[in-house]
């Protein structure tokens, strides 16, 4: 009898472990889609520095391509959509960590990325330019650049790029206009940048220019946790609405212009 009994205890006792470390192993993941409808938001993380995808507006507000593809990702959900924007070299990590459900900040897909993140389709092509002083004659590409002192966006496609030329000097800075301001001030030599920012600096600056030569192509996409499926098949679902509505192209001639 004290036998059986001690033998049920064990069994019991195993039984129980066994559940409390498979509710610690469940502990560690976000439970995307249920959060989503339980608080009726959805949280996207960017970076509000780099117009025309993700900027402030007159009002303070994050405007911009990638918001206003955002809040067709909430509206789809039925649900509220918030912003946090955040340093862009933190945002893979605050989306790792559930602070935020989603990246849209214009972000290149890349094979490093790929390992801490899902990505969706493709929405945009881009590439990096290089900026430079409109009296500028001596720097005329990137194979100008050796030896220079080159100001990009920290953890961005342009800053991996930039420091990949012999004997540079990069310039990290956290807002991609504040490395155009020291281009302006003779700080640095070329800021290293995607096109479509790099377009919109320039347009503002009559005394600097972006030379012709591509330096990569690379295209954007928006991040989710990794295995995150159900929200990326909501995700790619917008994209191809949008595609297919004609809502797209809209979005590009407002915000992108051409
Ligand atoms: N496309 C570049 C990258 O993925 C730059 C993106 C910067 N985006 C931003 N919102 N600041 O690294």
């Amino acid at each position: 009898m004290r036998m059986k009994k001690s033998l049920f205890t064990k069994i019991a006792i195993i039984v129980l472990s066994f559940i409390l470390a498979a509710a610690f192993v469940g502990c560690g993941k976000v439970d995307t889609m249920k959060r989503v409808s339980k608080n009726k938001v959805v949280i996207m993380g960017t970076n509000a520095e780099f117009p025309p995808f993700e900027y402030r507006n007159d009002k303070g507000e994050v405007d911009g391509f990638d918001a206003a593809m955002a809040k067709e990702i909430a509206k789809e959900l039925g649900v509220e959509l918030k912003i946090e924007d955040m340093a862009f070299d933190s945002l893979l990590n605050a989306l790792a960590s559930g602070k935020i459900d989603f990246v849209a900040a214009g972000m290149s897909v890349t094979e490093e990325r790929l390992e801490n993140a899902d990505f969706s389709e493709a929405y945009y092509t881009a590439s990096q330019k290089i900026i430079v002083k409109k009296d500028n004659d001596t720097i005329k590409g990137k194979a100008d650049l050796e030896g220079k002192k080159i100001g990009v966006q920290e953890g961005t496609t342009g800053d991996l790029e930039a420091s990949k030329i012999n004997n540079v000097q990069v310039s990290r800075f956290k807002k991609g206009i504040d490395a155009v301001m020291d281009l302006k001030n003779g700080k640095i030599d070329a800021v290293v940048i995607d096109a479509s920012p790099a377009e919109v600096f320039v347009s503002k600056n009559d005394d600097l220019k972006i030379l012709e030569e591509d330096l990569t192509e690379e295209e954007y996409a928006i991040a989710v946790r990794k295995g995150d499926k159900e929200l990326l098949d909501v995700i790619n679902k917008v994209i191809k609405n949008l595609k297919d509505s004609g809502k797209y192209d809209e979005l590009v001639t407002q915000y992108i212009g051409q």
